[in-house]
């Protein structure tokens, strides 16, 4: 049987399983680009999305392949499609099924103030007559499940959600993604994963999770609270790619994996480098690489001069000197340098204690 019960009409019919894993890589503008999306499938992963893409932007790009960023060895892929306009966002869906999508997401949860200023995003959690009149007309125009990633709502207090994402099923839409934050609430805010379970009690199609999941056990934490049949994470991936797999092997296999050595981290931020000049040349690699190479050595004890010299990089072998096994020598010796230190500091507080 499958694990998420009772699915709707388009996802029994079409061949693909789109969740066919329990853990999932949140859209994130910025971040979920081609490069970031191979490191990620090849640690181990199910279904990835783009970065939300505005749909007119895509309708008039004169070369919308390049927006888009898909490959064609890219398997699972879902495209986020952001907009108001239900023909304008039916027609981007088919151009994106026919450049690769294998899922067409609705964006109806981003707060920035320019997306809600022109009616998208997290805007449609307040119009829901129109949100259900795109739903309606993306699934009228292509063969692939089609999904919605929602808010709580748009205030903060009620869980909207449970209405429309009713309808939404009622349209038709294949699963829904929850953020458990309203749209007026920061991070700061801990997600309400209560309101993902009342979604999940209300609506016969796939629920998947979202919000404060950052290690594997959390994951398993927010299925087992929300009766949620997948999770979405998106800042815990960040530097961090390993932690959907890790996920993976704890929700589906109850295996709890180590965090990764710090070869592997570096390892896989270079690899993640030389992924990423494969697709937009080195000199833009470098430039947008930089934060994602400050992430992957975020926390490392000694770790902080290494990230002043990395988001200054400019070429492949800027990163290669950085992130070669002279550095790795250098942080370990920090860190033993570090440890003897905190050694004497005990020793020096134990004799205190002792003399008193
Ligand atoms: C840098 C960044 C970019 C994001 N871009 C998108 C986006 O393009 N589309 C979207 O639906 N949500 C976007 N989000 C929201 C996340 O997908 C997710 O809903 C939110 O961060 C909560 O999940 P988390 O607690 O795992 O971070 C973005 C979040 C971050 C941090």
């Amino acid at each position: 049987m499958s694990i998420f019960g009772n699915t709707n009409r388009l996802v029994q019919e079409t061949s693909l399983s789109f969740l066919s894993r329990r853990v999932l890589l949140a859209p994130m503008v910025g971040v979920t680009d081609l490069a970031f999306r191979q490191v990620v499938a090849r640690l181990g992963c199910g279904l990835l999305f783009t970065e939300m893409v505005n749909a007119r932007g895509l309708l008039a790009a004169p070369d919308p392949s390049r927006l888009l960023d898909l490959d064609p060895s890219e398997g699972l892929i879902g495209v986020q499609l952001a907009g108001s306009e239900p023909e304008v966002m039916a027609a981007a869906a088919v151009l994106a099924v026919k450049m690769g999508a294998k899922v067409i997401d609705l964006n109806m949860g981003c707060p920035s103030p320019r997306v809600v200023a022109n009616g998208d995003g997290a805007a449609l959690m307040r119009d829901p007559s129109r949100a259900v009149a795109i739903a309606s007309a993306v699934i009228a125009a292509v063969g692939v499940p089609v999904t919605a990633k929602l808010r709580k709502g748009w205030e903060a207090g009620r869980a909207s959600v449970v209405e429309l994402g009713s309808r939404l099923v009622e349209a038709g839409v294949a699963s829904l993604t929850v953020h458990g934050r309203a749209a007026k609430e920061n991070y700061s805010v801990r997600a309400d994963w209560d309101a993902l379970k009342q979604v999940k009690e209300s609506v016969p199609v796939p629920v998947i999770g979202n919000g404060d999941v950052f290690e594997p056990r959390d994951a398993l934490r927010m299925l087992e609270q929300t009766g949620c049949d997948a999770v979405m994470i998106a800042r815990g991936a960040l530097g961090n790619p390993w932690l959907l797999s890790r996920a993976i092997a704890l929700v589906e296999n109850g295996e709890l994996w180590p965090p990764p050595s710090m070869e592997e981290r570096f390892l896989v931020a270079l690899e993640h480098f030389e992924l990423a000049v494969n697709s937009k040349g080195e000199q833009r690699a470098a430039v947008e690489m930089r934060k994602h190479l400050a992430w992957y050595v975020t926390n490392l004890p000694g770790g902080a001069k290494l990230r002043s010299a990395l988001v200054r990089v400019t070429n492949l072998r800027e990163v290669k000197d950085l992130l070669g096994s002279g550095s790795i020598r250098h942080l370990e010796e920090v860190n033993l340098g570090q440890r003897q230190f905190y050694a004497k500091q005990w020793a020096k507080g134990k004799s205190g204690l002792m003399e008193s």
